[in-house]
């Protein structure tokens, strides 16, 4: 089988990669990995590798939500099936690809509005750090977000960039928002947590207190968040779990039998605050 990765970005997405990885191991898998580095035209020249060697399937965890449909329709040509996982594309063909397991990022972008929404009584200036720019969580969290935004006329964004999901990303982001229109922000909002640990580090060494005068919230609830949680310094962390593998290979499985699946199975996600961290974080499992 071969697995199409985004990259090493992220905690998540090393999470991800891992338990991928290992539940190929468990089922005795002969798994071909690649990570693209980010970069699309990396993911498409894997996909193209893996039909070429005549893997038996394909995981995909697409960098963006555009420009698949050439290399899928070849996989299917091929008799590949396709199984989605973390991240959704755009495409006028549905049949393309067998299925899609990933949590609702719209969903996680309106809870993470919706606590900030009753911690802040509906008045905030925000920062907002966006993931990668046409990716589908970067696309979804955003709308999410600003659904909740909407119904919150105290609340608004004041500076928003990409930091491309990274800490160093979201780091510098802050760094120079901060010194511009973002100001005067009192909130941050984090498409994913590793960003979030880069703003908090960029807003203490410009003297804030990021967790007490600058609320900071952000997605993913990797161990980093909830230990920066549990220390004050970041609010509250939507959760968005990674731990895909087991399900990824039943898809294939079933995929492989004929099976139908069913266009997307949602990942139900949780939130986390400050209150929650120290006890939760034991249980954590990435
Ligand atoms: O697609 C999931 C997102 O991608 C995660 O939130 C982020 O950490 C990762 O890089």
């Amino acid at each position: 089988m071969g697995f199409a990765q985004v990259g090493a970005e992220s905690a998540w997405r090393t999470a991800e990669t891992e338990s991928i990885k290992g539940e190929a191991a468990r089922r005795g898998v002969n798994l071909k990995f690649s990570d693209a580095q980010g970069k699309q035209e990396n993911q498409i020249k894997a996909v193209r590798a893996f039909i070429a060697q005549g893997v038996n399937a394909i995981i995909l965890a697409p960098v963006v939500e555009t420009g698949w449909e050439p290399v899928l329709r070849e996989a299917r040509r091929a008799r590949i099936p396709v199984v989605l996982v973390d991240r959704g594309i755009q495409s006028t063909d549905p049949s393309l690809v067998a299925t899609l397991i990933a949590s609702d990022f719209v969903v996680e972008g309106r809870m993470a509005a919706e606590w900030l929404a009753r911690k802040t009584g509906g008045k905030a200036d925000i920062i907002e750090l966006q993931g990668t720019p046409g990716a589908a969580p970067a696309i979804d969290r955003k709308k999410g977000f600003e659904e909740v935004l909407k119904m919150n006329p105290g609340m608004k964004i004041v500076a928003s960039q990409s930091g491309d999901f990274r800490r160093s990303g979201g780091k510098e982001v802050t760094e120079a928002l901060l010194k511009g229109a973002g100001a005067g922000a009192n909130a941050i909002y984090a498409h994913n947590d590793d960003m979030a640990l880069g703003a908090i580090q960029a807003l203490e060494e410009a003297g804030k207190k990021p967790g007490k005068n600058v609320f900071v919230v952000s997605i993913d609830g990797v161990k980093g968040a909830f230990e920066a949680m549990a220390a004050g310094r970041l609010n509250c962390t939507v959760e968005c779990n990674p731990l895909l593998g087991p399900m990824a290979f039943d898809a294939v499985e079933k995929a492989l039998h004929g099976e139908k699946l069913p266009a997307k199975t949602v990942v139900q996600d949780r939130v986390f605050d400050a209150d929650s961290a120290a006890s939760e974080l034991p249980n954590r499992k990435y």
